[in-house]
Formats: structure tokens, sequence, C-alpha cells
């Protein structure tokens, strides 16, 4: 599903260049389960960035279902980035000015899917996070938990091929953190490829393969 060639990612400043990601290699067959993990600023979110189309590395190759990325344009990889990936983010990125029910609808309205049937999966969605009573709330009127457990739902919603989650459970108490560990364990199940980012060693286990990053380079696969 995923493969990366030789990536490098870095920024120059007047005098030096910076490697965020230096010489990733990484191939991911669908339906596997990856978790990532790594000191902070060992590139780990600039990775999953890079995955998900969200960010471009400087070189390497990167293909998704055969389709090679790295020549594409911002309009081909968002296009491929809405039909096919869901994105928890590390800081939730919901929109402001829209209403939980809003936020978990958008994915939704991008691919089109039609007013009955996005209602009835919006309400599924709500009943699951348990976020029935929260619908017309605005994020800034929630706890970290609760906008991360909307972001949540906006990334599933849409039943993607491919899940990427930025520390997922991060702001997350350790029940909700061990009940969205466990749905990842069944959408995986169910054959949705996922990689996670995860600093908890435990929740890292629920995956089939750990990837761990130091200094912008993979150096343990197993
Ligand atoms: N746009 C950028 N400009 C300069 N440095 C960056 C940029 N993005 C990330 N970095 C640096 O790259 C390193 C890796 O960042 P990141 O991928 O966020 O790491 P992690 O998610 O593992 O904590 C950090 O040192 C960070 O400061
Ligand atoms: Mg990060």
């Amino acid at each position: 599903m995923i493969k990366l060639t030789d990536i490098d990612k870095w920024v120059d400043s007047r005098f030096q260049r910076t490697f965020i990601l230096k010489g990733i290699k990484l191939e991911v067959q669908e339906g596997e389960f990856l978790s990532i993990m790594g000191p902070s600023g060992s590139g780990k979110s600039t990775l999953l960035n890079i995955i998900g189309m969200l960010d471009k590395p400087n070189a390497g190759e990167y293909f998704f279902l055969d389709e090679p990325v790295h020549k594409f344009n911002d309009r081909k990889t968002s296009k491929l980035h809405k039909n096919y990936i869901g994105f928890v983010f590390q800081a939730y990125h919901l929109i402001d000015e829209l209403t939980v029910y809003e936020n978990i609808e958008t994915p939704l309205l991008y691919r089109g899917v039609k007013g009955k049937e996005r209602a009835s999966m919006v309400a599924e969605m709500l009943d699951r996070f348990q976020m029935v009573a929260k619908k017309d709330l605005f994020p800034e009127q929630l706890s970290g938990g609760q906008q991360q457990l909307v972001g949540i739902a906006r990334a599933i919603i849409g039943k993607p091929k491919l899940l990427l989650a930025d520390e997922p459970t991060g702001n997350l108490h350790s029940e909700q953190g061990e009940e969205i560990m466990e749905l990842f364990k069944r959408l995986n199940e169910a054959g949705m490829t996922i990689i996670q980012v995860t600093h908890n060693e435990k929740y890292a286990e629920v995956g089939t393969r750990i990837v761990k990053l130091e200094d912008g380079a993979i150096v343990s696969d197993k």
C-alpha cells in the first residue's frame, strides 16, 4: 500500500541544512497496524504528515497504492488524501466555527455522501463516542480529551483505507485511551490499515509492528 524510498526532509537556514528525516525506507502492506515510536523531535509527525500527503519530502519516492505520489501536484495529492486517508492530528485541528456535529460531518461533505446517509453516519459516530448531548457545542466548549474524540470520529467516519493517528491518546484518560485502542484494533481487524504514533509501550503493542525513529532515521522495525 505504501512504499517510501530514500525519503529526506530538511530545512535550510542561512548557513546550514538540518535534516528532519534522512534516508527513510518503509513499506507497509494493506491490513498492517504500525506503531511509530521515538523521542520527541525524532521526526515522527513529519513522517506521518508525509505519508498522509499533508507535507512533501525534499527527496525520495513515495508510492501509495502503486501511484507515484512524489510526481503529483497538490490537487491530485489532496484528492488522494480525501478519498483514502483519515488523519487524527496531535493538536486536534478541529474547525472552531463548526459544531461537533459539523466537524464530524466534514469528510462526508468532501466525498459527496448524500444527506440522509450522512445524517445516519454522523448519528452513529456521536452515539459511539457518547457525544450526542454535545453535538451542537463548538470545540472551545469541550475539554482536550473530548476534542480528541471528535478528531478521531472525524478521521474514521468515512471508513478510510488508511488511518493515520498522531498520538491519538495523548490527551485522553487511560480508560478512554484503552477504548480507542480497542476501537483501532477492531477497525484493523475489519481491514483498515493503521499507522499510529505513540509514546505508550502498551498501546504500541496493540499494533502488529513497531517502527522506531531516532534523529530522523529508522533504527528498528519489528
Ligand atoms: N517546518 C519546520 N521547520 C524547522 N524545523 C522543523 C519544522 N518541522 C519540524 N521541525 C523540526 O524537526 C524535528 C522533528 O519534528 P517532528 O516531526 O514534529 O518530531 P516528533 O513528532 O517526533 O516530535 C524537530 O526538531 C522539529 O523542531
Ligand atoms: Mg510529533
